[in-house]
């Protein structure tokens, strides 16, 4: 179990986060969390502003491969997997690996990669429906801090329970007062968030053995 920054080598995201702030009305929060066409493909307001596939993943995925040692015909799981960029390009990276996601989006799916296309579940991450110990690493980047405390407890046990010890989880989370500050004018969908303490004590309860990093927001 360890804190690991697996996305070291993602670009990192122009926010404009005074904008931000001024579009987070309870209306749009409420269309974001749809996670349908507005979030990811609509103004930026209400999500991504425009969620398109550009390769910038690719080297998360090397990375990923060479932390968990994946090797052809091993399955990993990538929970909250959106259009399947990460899949597609852990792949890519990894040719023979059996890779796919699951995604509480409808709309991700339907706009997925052409490659992974079969691949991608439809499914909520606190409730896989997949057998214990059947993925040799589980992925889970932005996703799970949009449930509730107790819905985070069980997604991150079900992220165990697929893959014990082989699980890497990213969550939002700030080390600072102004961070939190700046997340709080920033944030659409989450629902629990908190210092990594709190965290740590999430998976604490959840009997959670793998490995995690924050995403946190910096000026
Ligand atoms: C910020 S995006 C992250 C997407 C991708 N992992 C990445 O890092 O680019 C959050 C994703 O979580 C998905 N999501 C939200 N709630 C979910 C749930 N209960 N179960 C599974 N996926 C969920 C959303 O549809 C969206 O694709």
């Amino acid at each position: 179990m360890a804190e690991v920054n697996l996305l070291a080598r993602l670009p990192r995201a122009k926010r404009n986060i005074q904008q931000r702030h001024e579009a987070q009305t309870p209306e749009n929060i409420a269309v974001a969390r749809e996670y349908g066409e507005a979030y990811f493909d609509g103004p930026r307001g209400v999500g991504y502003g425009g969620y398109r596939y550009d390769g910038r993943w690719i080297p998360i995925a090397e990375d990923i491969v060479r932390h968990f040692k994946l090797k052809p015909g091993d399955r990993v799981l990538d929970v909250g997997c959106a259009k399947g960029f990460l899949v597609k390009d852990l792949m890519k990276v990894c040719p023979g690996l059996e890779a796919f996601g699951v995604d509480i989006s409808k709309y991700a799916l339907m706009h997925c990669e052409p490659d992974v296309v079969g691949r991608l579940h439809l499914g909520s991450a606190d409730s896989l429906p997949f057998p214990d110990k059947s993925f040799s690493a589980v992925i889970s980047i932005n996703t799970i801090h949009n449930f509730d405390r107790a819905g985070a407890v069980r997604a991150v046990r079900e992220v165990e329970r697929l893959a014990p010890g082989r699980g890497f989880i990213q969550v939002d989370s700030y080390h600072t007062a102004r961070q939190r500050e700046l997340f709080l004018k920033w944030m659409l969908t989450a629902k629990y968030h908190d210092y990594p303490e709190g965290w740590l004590e999430v998976f604490r309860e959840a009997g959670y053995t793998g490995d995690w990093y924050w995403t946190v927001l910096e000026e």
